[in-house]
């Protein structure tokens, strides 16, 4: 069970893989200088051309030179953002002196996530009611961007706010609902984090957020989570695993994995673990390729051309 959509066969050469070390005619090259500017060579959707979406979560994802389009262009379907409500205004940073008047939720993930959904999704004379839904990816315009909103401050003072500030994604139609009977995917899914409270997700109808269960609780006898309130759930990989030695995992390490992937996936949840090491180097990316190979739907990541790389080379 896997929540993206990998449409390889919708997925075409763009001219600019064209531009490799190959020596090329001086004609073949003026016709590829120029084929940006020529209507034949462009079409509306072909913002994300080629970017092919990766089960990448882009951990503090405004830490990045870009946010959100540092993660884009790599192709994370996952990204996430820790939101500070001062002033009725929800600023985004790791930490209070990090935080700025112009860096907020709406400013660094609403609006430009917007703009590209508003490329992905133009007004033409071929676009017949009703409108499209496309997600970012133009390679899999069916694939959902997770948005994991992580609130740092009071959880039941902020929370509405988030909900007031996933305006402009909602007005337009491209969130991801749940009716009170059924999810409908939408090109967005927003999954409130950090002291997001589960009582103002949980029994909302209709509502298009969700909620980041923690997946140690998921089977305890408490426990009523569905796939309609987390459609991921996350935990602290330290916490669970310890240290790993000698780039991988020992015996009881994999058996909890292995149990808890199957534990969360008999639920239709999907599993992201968090705080994994990032150092060294081999250990990271060993415990990446056992965290993918044992079915975590998402790997978190910090470093996202090392992530982008990993799995480009991955066997
Ligand atoms: C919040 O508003 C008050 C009153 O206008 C102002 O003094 C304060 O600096 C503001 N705080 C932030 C974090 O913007
Ligand atoms: C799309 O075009 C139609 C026809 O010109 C227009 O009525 C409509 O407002 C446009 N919608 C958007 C979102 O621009
Ligand atoms: C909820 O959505 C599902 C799927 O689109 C639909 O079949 C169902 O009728 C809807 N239920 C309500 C109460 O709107
Ligand atoms: C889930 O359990 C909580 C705590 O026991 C309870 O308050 C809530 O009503 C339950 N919600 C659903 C949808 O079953
Ligand atoms: C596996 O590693 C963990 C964490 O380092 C340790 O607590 C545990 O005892 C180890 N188990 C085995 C069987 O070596
Ligand atoms: C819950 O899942 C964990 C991890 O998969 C497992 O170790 C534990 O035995 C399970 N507990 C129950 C009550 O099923």
């Amino acid at each position: 069970m896997k929540p993206w959509v990998l449409c390889v066969s919708a997925i075409t050469a763009p001219l600019v893989l064209a531009q490799s070390d190959i020596p090329i005619s001086g004609s073949l090259q003026s016709i590829l200088s120029h084929g940006a500017s020529n209507p034949l060579y462009t079409y509306p959707t072909q913002l994300t051309q080629g970017i092919i979406p990766k089960p990448i979560h882009s951990h503090n994802d405004y830490w990045r030179p870009l946010p959100f389009w540092s993660a884009l262009s790599v192709g994370a379907v996952s990204i996430e953002a820790d939101v500070w409500l001062y002033n009725e205004t929800l600023h985004v940073g790791h930490e209070q002196s990090a935080l700025t008047s112009v860096r907020t939720l709406d400013s660094l993930y609403i609006q430009p996530i917007l703009d590209v959904l508003h490329r992905q999704n133009p007004n033409s004379s071929f676009v017949t009611s009703p409108p499209t839904k496309n997600g970012v990816y133009d390679t899999s315009s069916g694939q959902t961007l997770y948005l994991f909103i992580d609130v740092k401050t009071n959880g039941p003072k902020t929370w509405p706010y988030v909900v007031k500030a996933l305006a402009p994604l909602r007005d337009a139609g491209y969130l991801t609902t749940f009716n009170g009977t059924a999810v409908t995917s939408g090109p967005v899914t927003v999954i409130g984090t950090g002291n997001t409270p589960l009582n103002h997700v949980q029994g909302v109808s209709p509502r298009d957020y969700f909620w980041d269960a923690p997946i140690p609780t998921l089977n305890t006898t408490f426990s009523n989570i569905t796939k309609e309130v987390s459609p991921i759930a996350s935990t602290d990989f330290a916490v669970q695993f310890g240290d790993v030695r000698n780039q991988e995992f020992n015996s009881t390490q994999l058996a909890l994995l292995q149990s808890q992937v199957q534990m969360v996936h008999a639920k239709g949840i999907a599993v992201r673990y968090w705080d994994q090491p990032g150092w060294p180097v081999g250990t990271r990316n060993a415990v990446w390729r056992t965290l993918y190979d044992a079915g975590a739907d998402l790997l978190n990541v910090d470093d996202l051309e090392a992530v982008a790389n990993f799995w480009d080379n991955k066997g």
